[in-house]
């Protein structure tokens, strides 16, 4: 950055250190040592103190915030893919420039995403909980059964970034037939994949479902009904948001055995996850670690601190939303 008085900036979480000292050193930064979400108070009094904002998926960033008289942030640079937590449309609407992290976070989430598949087909969950319960009696053959997923269908809802890269392992690596839902055909994927016309189609055809889509919208895009066309031997699998799917219905679902199982990695209103779904043995749940590796988490930082600098530069951000 050139001359002149250091941008201010709010970082609302920890980061990975290389990048808070990166930062440390190109901005008036000021950290959360906490590393737990601010309150709305001190994230709207933030808007009217600071010239941008670097946030996670637990910050929600608001109309009232983006709108704000006396406001002064003038980027939200989001440390992550997913920009649901934002009013984009306010960010739009006021001027305020919004970027993402993509790309970088790809693999590791579609690696997750398998690790959930063959997690809920091959219920570790139960079985560990048997043994270190103390309640493992030894090795039986026809005991603690999972399915195999050779050979069967992977329904993906949103064949983005990750969706792709979730269907590419599943296919090359496991065996699995892909069919998917995606607004629009997509003609380059590097393995055999069949578009269905609708999410109902790809949830009554799947053994697994694994879901792609952003979330943020006014309601979920997998609806109780579509639940209830799925196979009664089918997993669901969510990498994506909370609000992506109806999560009350899939805990009914669970609880009577209307589906075999799910696996995951994101919550309706995190960090709660009602009792009723964390009290089920056929579901493997993990606390949004989608992108959770040091190295992704890291670039994630570093991604985010670039197009901050980009911004500050007045060069093109290499990842803006808005
Ligand atoms: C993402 O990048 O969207 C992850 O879910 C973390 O926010």
């Amino acid at each position: 950055m050139s001359g002149g008085a250091r941008p201010s900036l709010l970082v609302t979480r920890r980061l990975p250190a290389p990048v808070e000292a990166r930062l440390d050193k190109a901005y008036d930064a000021t950290f959360n040592p906490d590393d737990r979400p601010l309150s709305p108070e001190a994230l709207a009094a933030a808007f009217c103190k600071h010239d941008a904002v670097m946030p996670t998926v637990s910050d929600r960033i608001t109309a009232e915030m983006l709108q704000a008289e006396g406001r002064r942030v003038q980027i939200v640079a989001n440390v992550g893919v997913g920009y649901s937590n934002i009013d984009v449309d306010a960010a739009t609407q006021a001027g305020v420039v919004v970027s993402n992290t993509p790309n970088v976070l790809t693999d590791a989430t579609a690696d997750l995403a398998l690790l959930l598949i063959l997690a809920a087909t091959r219920r570790t969950y139960a079985a560990e909980k048997r043994l270190r319960e103390g309640r493992w009696d030894g090795f039986s053959i026809v005991g603690g059964l999972g399915r195999s997923i050779q050979g069967k269908v992977l329904g993906i809802i949103g064949m983005g970034r990750i969706g792709r890269a979730t269907a590419a392992r599943a296919a090359a690596g496991f065996g699995m037939e892909i069919v998917y839902y995606n607004r629009s055909e997509i003609g380059d994927l590097p393995f055999t994949a069949q578009r269905l016309e609708s999410i109902g189609a790809v949830m009554a055809a799947a053994d697994v479902v694994s879901i792609h889509v952003p979330g943020g919208g006014a309601a979920p895009l997998v609806t109780a009904d579509h639940i209830g066309l799925m196979k009664p031997e089918a997993y669901l699998i969510n990498t994506a948001r909370g609000d992506s799917l109806d999560q009350a219905a899939l805990v009914a679902a669970l609880a009577e055995g209307r589906i075999a199982g799910a696996g995951l990695d994101v919550f309706a209103n995190e960090p709660e996850v009602p009792e009723a779904l964390r009290a089920l043995e056929n579901v493997t749940l993990l606390p949004h670690l989608g992108s959770a590796t040091r190295e992704v988490r890291e670039a994630m930082g570093h991604l985010a601190a670039d197009n901050l600098d980009a911004f500050f530069m007045g060069t093109a951000l290499p990842s803006r939303v808005v």
